[in-house]
């Protein structure tokens, strides 16, 4: 039974948990880890650092008495992480959690679809930047191939998981691949959602002049289809949803930096050592494996802590992005706390 429904400064509730396992990844995108700053000497945390099962079944458990209905697992990669599918079966018990979904860059769903939908996973979303070779292996730093990918993506359809495919949009890297993407997944019946390349991050050496706005994207894709506007499957969705006319295949786009969604944020973030994150842009996070591990609430109880700090929250950042902001926050990492 839920006890109450907190909300923050600006009214918004709380009501989705994204969860990252592991800060580390197989891929080295070049927007996320470039392989020059995340070498073979980048400081990962050890195993010591990251939340426990125990600790993260503890902390959604404590979420959900505060509104949280959809949990999120991340990475990272998060299938590096071993064992993941008991974590998915202790979350998707949990009463109050309607929706578990995970986000992955698909690679080892070939081996861990199946024993994911077991445990209770209801949907992926898959990040793939290109299906044009070149272009993707030389986007994810590690040479590899988006067949890698795609199997990855049949595994979890025929495992049975809901799958919508994530592509981040940077000019100049692939934006010559945003129809032969399109085509693709239309001809698939899978959701594309096109990603504004965001600021996020000190690696990435962002620059407004990448960003390819939704409208341009919208603009490319009418040459395939007419599209159809999509109703809001719920508050804070943050796709912009449509479909191709005549069929019930869907496209979204996440226009983070051209069209802001900030008034309807529900999300908080825990990273894998167990710091909580009130915003994506976030400088500081509050840790909340000390106060797990060592009791360190002075009377306060975990429930109340959370609660004090989503009251707290004022947080908007997409909306008051400016070159300032951009180039002196000192902003976490997209590995660290995934996206
Ligand atoms: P669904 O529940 O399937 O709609 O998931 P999602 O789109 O919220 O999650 P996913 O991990 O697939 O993220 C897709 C993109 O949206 C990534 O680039 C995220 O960084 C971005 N994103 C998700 N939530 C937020 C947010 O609160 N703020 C911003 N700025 N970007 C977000
Ligand atoms: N801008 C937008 N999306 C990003 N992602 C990673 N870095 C960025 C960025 N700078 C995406 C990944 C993945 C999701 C978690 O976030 O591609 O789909
Ligand atoms: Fe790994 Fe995803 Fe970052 Fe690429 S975007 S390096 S797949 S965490
Ligand atoms: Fe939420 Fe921060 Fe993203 Fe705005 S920028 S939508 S407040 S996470």
């Amino acid at each position: 039974m839920r006890n109450h429904q907190v909300t923050d400064t600006l009214k918004r509730p709380l009501r989705d948990l994204r969860i990252s396992v592991i800060d580390r990844c197989n891929f080295r995108c070049t927007y996320c880890m470039p392989a020059e700053i995340f070498g073979d000497d980048y400081p990962f945390m050890p195993e010591s650092e990251l939340l426990s099962f125990d600790e993260m079944e503890t902390l959604a458990r404590t979420f959900t008495k505060l509104g949280v209905e959809k949990i999120r697992i991340t990475g990272g990669e998060p299938l590096l992480r071993k064992g993941m599918p008991e974590l998915i079966e202790r979350l998707s018990s949990l009463d109050g959690i309607h929706d578990i979904a995970l986000t992955t860059n698909g690679v080892f769903l070939v081996k861990q679809a199946q024993a994911l939908k077991k445990a209770g996973l209801d949907r992926v979303n898959v990040s793939l930047d290109a299906v044009d070779e070149r272009i993707f292996q030389q986007m994810n730093g590690r040479n590899m191939k988006p067949r890698a990918v795609l199997n990855g993506i049949d595994a979890a359809l025929e495992a049975g998981l809901g799958v919508k495919v994530n592509m981040v949009v940077q000019r100049g890297v692939n934006d010559t691949d945003i129809l032969p993407m399109a085509r693709y997944f239309k001809n698939k019946g899978v959701t594309l959602r096109f990603i504004e390349y965001m600021d996020v991050g000190q690696t990435n050496g962002w620059n407004f002049s990448e960003v390819v706005t939704k409208k341009e994207i919208y603009e490319q894709l009418t040459e395939l289809s007419p599209l159809v506007p999509v109703e809001e499957a719920y508050f804070g969705e943050v796709a912009n949803r449509y479909r191709y006319e005549g069929t019930e295949t869907e496209i979204g786009f996440i226009s983070s930096v051209s069209d802001t969604f900030c008034s309807s944020c529900t999300r908080a973030r825990i990273s894998a050592d167990g710091k909580l994150y009130t915003c994506l842009f976030a400088e500081h996070g509050h840790d909340l494996r000390a106060l797990l591990r060592h009791n360190k609430a002075g009377g306060e109880t975990l429930e109340d802590r959370l609660t004090s700090i989503w009251q707290q929250r004022r947080d908007r950042y997409s909306e008051e992005r400016t070159e300032e902001t951009v180039r002196n926050r000192k902003k976490i990492e997209m590995s660290y706390i995934g996206g």
